[in-house]
């Protein structure tokens, strides 16, 4: 009796040493990385921020990480829903050296601006610490829908940005593009 106890005491004491062992040695190992993005609302349909972009609450984003050699998924999110601010984060476990990992749009709660910009549409990330990047914080670039017709007041704000001109080139090409 006495010795079955005391080996299974033993037994005891090496498993769960070993399994404590093992997860702080997993730890380490396994990063956990938060992603934090923004999306807007490019209401100017200019392909880049303007005072005019709005944020979108309710859009929908996606993580996705794929092997840089064979393209096989080694990492894919829920679908996540930003904040009233247009905000989001997305936790992600474990290291990504090996693959290239993106956020992209997926749909905008907005029927006039669920387009997805050109530009705009997805980021990449970088999720590993092997590049001299360290911390578990890693900023997407903004991510814009465009809006279904430009605001009035856009020319007056490219204007003053110097861009008229080019806006009105873009206009004329997603017209054209359009048809
Ligand atoms: C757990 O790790 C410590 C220090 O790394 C080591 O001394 C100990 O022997 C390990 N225990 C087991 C059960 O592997
Ligand atoms: C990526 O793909 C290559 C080639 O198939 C493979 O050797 C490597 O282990 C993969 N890496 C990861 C992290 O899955």
């Amino acid at each position: 009796m006495a010795n079955i106890s005391i080996i299974a005491l033993l037994c005891f004491t090496i498993c769960v040493s070993s399994s404590l062992n093992y997860s702080y040695g997993a730890a380490e190992e396994n990063m956990q990385y938060m992603v934090v993005g923004h999306v807007y609302c490019d209401t100017c349909r200019v392909e880049f921020e303007t005072k005019l972009s709005e944020p979108i609450s309710g859009a929908v984003v996606k993580l996705e990480c794929r092997n840089r050699t064979d393209e096989a998924i080694t990492f894919q999110s829920q679908e996540i829903v930003a904040d009233n601010y247009g905000d989001y984060h997305i936790i992600v476990e474990g290291d990504y050296e090996e693959s290239d990992c993106d956020v992209a749009l997926v749909r905008s709660p907005r029927a006039d601006c669920s387009d997805p910009t050109e530009a705009w549409r997805k980021s990449r990330v970088v999720l590993t610490t092997f590049d001299g990047l360290s911390g578990k914080l890693r900023f997407a670039n903004n991510l814009g829908f465009k809006k279904d017709k430009a605001l009035p007041q856009c020319t007056r704000i490219l204007q003053e940005m110097g861009y008229y001109e080019l806006s009105q080139e873009s206009e004329e090409l997603s017209h054209s593009s359009e048809l």
